[in-house]
């Protein structure tokens, strides 16, 4: 990790804020942008959207491709994402986008100022998430929707069965309850209510891949989700998990596309609400 800034309701960011990680997080957003980014999204020329926790702007952009009559904006607490998010969405074409650095907690616009808010990969960073969502609902208008998508980082199911991948999974885990919140998927649809969102829905989605010739989509999904993990193994490593076995466990997760009966499971959550 490189340094970075903090917040009064973020601990450090466990990802990091490289240039590499940031294109990750662009290359991250056009992956799940049909199964999972865009379905069913309500969304009307010349109404507003705020994405908070931008990051890079990658799911700005897929969202300015999809629905390039949207008035965007997005803020990060982290200067460098929201200088990246700038670069990515001018060279989209969109340097109309009100990006701003500031802490979710404490959001820079008056009350009702958004018809719609997005979340992604945001909750799971956030212990205190609580007054973020009563921030957001604050500055939806009556009626405005929130859509928040996380996964929950026990659900990552592989076969075959591998002891060593099981650890790096229970590892990985560890790490993301330390920086946030590991569970966050399945704790959506309480914390809306609790936020005082109405008409609230959890939806769980299920990813299931497995081996056959001519299709490429475990390998796809595999080696997406190795390409978060690896860089965070010195940090496993750093909380006392032994190195070898993390790195039998990753190469495991990157060679069962080549097993005649491997497997991957994993599930996300798709929360939906109104002001
Ligand atoms: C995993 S990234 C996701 C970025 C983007 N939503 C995406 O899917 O590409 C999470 C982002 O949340 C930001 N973040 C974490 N806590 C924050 C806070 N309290 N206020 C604003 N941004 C925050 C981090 O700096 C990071 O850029």
């Amino acid at each position: 990790m490189d340094g970075m800034s903090q917040s009064p309701s973020s601990p450090l960011y466990l990802h990091g804020y490289s240039p590499a990680e940031q294109r990750r997080l662009v290359e991250q957003a056009e992956y799940w942008c049909d199964c999972l980014i865009l379905p069913d999204l309500p969304y009307a020329p010349g109404e507003r959207l705020l994405d908070v926790g931008c990051g890079a702007g990658a799911v700005l952009g897929v969202l300015a491709a999809a629905h390039p009559g949207l008035v965007l904006a997005g803020i990060d607490h982290e200067a460098r994402q929201v200088e990246a998010a700038r670069a990515h969405l001018t060279s989209l074409g969109r340097d109309d986008v009100d990006l701003r650095v500031g802490d979710a907690a404490s959001l820079p616009w008056p009350d009702g100022s958004f018809d719609h808010v997005y979340l992604m990969w945001f909750v799971e960073h956030v212990p205190g998430i609580e007054p973020i969502l009563r921030e957001v609902r604050r500055v939806l208008r009556p009626g405005g929707t929130i859509t928040v998508n996380e996964t929950e980082y026990e659900s990552f199911h592989l076969w075959p069965e591998n002891d060593d991948w099981e650890y790096l999974e229970a590892a990985m885990f560890r790490h993301f309850r330390a920086h946030g919140q590991a569970h966050a998927g399945r704790r959506l649809g309480t914390l809306l209510v609790a936020a005082g969102f109405r008409d609230v829905t959890n939806r769980l989605v299920g990813f299931h891949y497995f081996a056959q010739p001519g299709c490429d989509a475990l390998r796809r999904h595999t080696h997406y989700t190795a390409d978060y993990i690896a860089p965070a193994l010195p940090e496993f490593v750093a909380m006392g998990h032994d190195a070898a076995r993390l790195q039998r466990g990753l190469d495991h997760l990157l060679t069962i596309h080549t097993h005649p009966h491997g497997a991957f499971s994993q599930m996300v959550y798709r929360a939906r609400a109104r002001a």
